[in-house]
């Protein structure tokens, strides 16, 4: 039984030195495009020491973005894993390797700053976050949509009590791009439920956490319907979900195309809305406007700076690693830790399990439940809903629709 991975042993960790000694392991879009760029901008905290990848591409991109020598770049994890110069290990990989690079990396005494999802399965979760607690090295998942702009001041307004306390949340993202994996590697992964652990749903995890920060406490049940758009498709195109927490609750429409987007919370004294360029879903589409409408029906322009409209996205790794590294470099637990990627990750798995039975899903899920220990695969030991889209349409592989 763990309590919580932010024990004692973990707020005790220091790195040997400062700046701090980071390997990054898998240099794709987000660890090349995003990561790099965010441990280079904290020169003074962060020094990259070694990096891995299978792809000679990346790592040759890669090297020249960090101007690494062939020594210092590693064709296997295991390479860089075998250093006894790296202090925190960066696991920017696709999620199906990622639990045993961090138990080891974790087992090795490092600190382990971890890509979302924390796993495929809550169980393999979990166990990053025993390890952690083990061994006294902190374990941190990127939940980096807590620092996007219009999240800060939406949170900042309720922290106020600008709308009381908060009773619904509607967050639609049906605008997702379907944006492929670097060419690389295998730019299909999101669309194999063994390597991603879901579908669109999945990809965009960072919803949910973003729905139950803004809720302010834990989701209890959820309810959820998924569609694919081709018969036979390995994963969802769409899902719409129900969180319900105490005394409140998060719409959560999420989908692939070209659907609408927007953000929209309020309690019994007013609303705050969030609203993208076109009516488009952010932060693909640009932010627009933050606005917060009183009960006496005063409107508030809470707008933070725009990002600039030059089309690059911004998710805000730059922010979210500073506030990683300057916490390990005081001896502070992470902000986010496995334990918070193992909630989102089992409310996410939660709303599978509803689609696929058609029931209400109790979260956190039982750890004897088959999508507790097994993820997407443990759906297909749950009663189908045979009119549900999962059975219907064979989504998952599951079903009779294949
Ligand atoms: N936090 C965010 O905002 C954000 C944004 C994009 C992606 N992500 C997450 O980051 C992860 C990677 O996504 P991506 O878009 O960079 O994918 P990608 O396909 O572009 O890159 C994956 C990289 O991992 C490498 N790789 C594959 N197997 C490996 C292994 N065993 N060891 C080391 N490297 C390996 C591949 O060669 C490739 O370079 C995913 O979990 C994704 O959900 C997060």
């Amino acid at each position: 039984m763990i309590a919580s991975d932010s024990t004692a042993a973990v707020r005790s960790w220091r790195p040997a030195q400062v700046p701090i000694r980071v390997g990054l392991i898998g240099l794709g879009h987000v660890g090349l495009g995003h990561h790099v760029p965010a441990l280079l901008a904290l020169p003074e905290l962060v020094r990259v020491v070694a990096v891995a990848d299978p792809s000679p591409g990346r790592r040759a991109l890669t090297a020249r973005a960090l101007d690494l020598d062939g020594g210092s770049v590693h064709e296997t994890p295991e390479a860089l894993l075998g250093r006894d110069d790296v202090d925190v290990v960066d696991l920017a990989t696709p999620p199906h390797v990622r639990t045993a690079l961090a138990i080891e990396a974790l087992g090795q005494g490092r600190a382990i700053l971890c890509e979302k999802p924390i796993a495929l399965t809550p169980a393999d979760g979990l166990a990053i976050a025993a390890a952690a607690a083990a061994s006294g090295a902190p374990a941190a998942i990127i939940h980096n949509w807590l620092a996007l702009p219009e999240i800060v001041a939406a949170r900042d307004a309720i922290a106020a009590g600008c709308i009381g306390l908060p009773e619904i949340a509607i967050l639609n993202l049906l605008g997702v791009e379907d944006r492929p994996g670097s060419s690389g590697w295998q730019p299909n992964w999101r669309h194999d439920p063994a390597i991603a652990g879901g579908g669109v749903l999945m990809d965009m995890l960072h919803v949910v956490y973003v729905a139950e920060a803004l809720l302010g406490r834990p989701f209890r049940r959820v309810s959820a319907e998924v569609l694919a758009r081709t018969a036979g498709a390995p994963v969802e195109d769409i899902a719409l979900c129900r969180f319900e927490a105490d005394d409140g609750m998060a719409l959560v429409n999420v989908g692939w195309g070209v659907g609408p987007g927007g953000i929209a919370v309020s309690g019994p004294d007013g609303r705050i809305e969030i609203g993208f360029e076109g009516g488009g879903t952010g932060p693909f589409a640009r932010l627009q406007s933050v606005r917060l409408t009183r009960r006496d029906g005063r409107v508030e322009d809470r707008t933070p700076p725009l990002p600039p409209a030059d089309g690059s996205i911004d998710v805000r790794v730059k922010e979210t690693f500073r506030e990683f590294f300057e916490r390990l470099a005081a001896g502070q637990p992470p902000a986010a830790t496995a334990l918070d990627g193992v909630r989102a990750l089992e409310a996410t798995l939660g709303a599978y399990a509803s689609a696929a039975t058609g029931r209400t899903i109790d979260l956190p899920l039982a750890s004897d439940d088959p999508v507790h220990r097994r993820g997407l695969a443990g759906l297909a030991e749950l009663p189908l809903a045979p009119g549900g889209a999962i059975a219907r349409q064979g989504i998952f592989g599951i079903g009779s629709g294949r």
